[in-house]
């Protein structure tokens, strides 16, 4: 073999054709098993499409790059499960379009900071983190304390479910609804964006320390609302770890 070597690399024309084999052989092995991605997601449940206002937070934590400094994937590895708690599942970022695992972590990995603290901590500290966190290099937001555009909500619900998100045409109707009234229901008052969307964080995050309008939703009042969701999904003590690993 070794022999012709020295042939296969002289000759433009074989050169080409081995690395285009090499490439050709290379693809398929990694392609090929992704077309069985079903039966790769583990089945969890309590994984949920996002509520309208927390697409809407999404869309701002993506905007504003948040991912450069945080990650949103905890590894199975004993310090990172000590630190942010379980493992990230697969099946927990299905409706992430697109994923936000990250690979930098300036800041702290994101994946379960939701209900970590409360609403007004955060609000507080993505106005200016060093008022809560002293020497935190993390930029302050407090921009965000503007009114959320919204009007097109319901056609980022639609194009979500274009790429495989389970929203039903009532969630997408009432898109712009469901997201007013997670921020100004009373959450006592079981509004129905919480029974279609369980365990919404309800409630108007920034009306308490900013000087927002408190009849607009904000960019901040979104934001938040996807914060606290992250990683509150799954509810792991009821989860079969076997079935995990399986
Ligand atoms: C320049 C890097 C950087 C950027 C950009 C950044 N952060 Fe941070 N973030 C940090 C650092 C460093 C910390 C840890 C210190 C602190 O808590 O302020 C942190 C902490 C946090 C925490 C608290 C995490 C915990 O478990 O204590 C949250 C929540 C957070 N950031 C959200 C955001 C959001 C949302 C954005 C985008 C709007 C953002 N960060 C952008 C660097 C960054």
């Amino acid at each position: 073999m070794f022999k012709h070597h020295a042939k296969l690399e002289t000759n433009i024309f074989f050169l080409a054709v081995g690395i285009l084999l090499t490439i050709v052989v290379g693809g398929l092995v990694e392609v090929i098993p992704l077309f069985s991605i079903e039966s790769t997601i583990e089945k969890v449940d309590g994984v949920r499409p996002y509520t309208p206002l927390e697409l809407a937070g999404r869309n701002i934590y993506i905007r504003e790059g948040c991912y450069n400094c945080h990650s949103q994937m905890i590894r199975p590895f004993k310090d990172e499960v000590e630190r942010y708690g379980h493992y990230s599942l697969a099946a927990e970022s299905k409706y992430d379009h697109p994923f936000q695992w990250g690979s930098k972590r300036t800041g702290p990995d994101l994946a379960r900071v939701g209900g970590k603290y409360t609403d007004d901590w955060q609000v507080r500290h993505l106005i200016n983190p060093r008022d809560v966190v002293p020497g935190s290099i993390m930029p302050g937001y407090k921009h965000l304390v503007r009114k959320l555009d919204y009007a097109d909500i319901g056609s980022h619900l639609k194009v979500n479910r274009l790429v495989g998100v389970p929203y039903t045409d009532a969630q997408i109707a009432s898109a712009k609804k469901d997201l007013e009234e997670q921020v100004f229901a009373d959450p006592a008052a079981k509004p129905a964006v919480a029974a279609s969307y369980p365990k919404a964080n309800i409630g108007k995050a920034s009306i308490s320390l900013t000087n927002a309008d408190p009849k607009a939703v904000t960019e901040m009042d979104a934001l938040v609302a996807y914060l606290q969701v992250l990683g509150t999904m799954v509810d792991f003590k009821t989860v079969d770890e076997k079935a995990i690993r399986r």
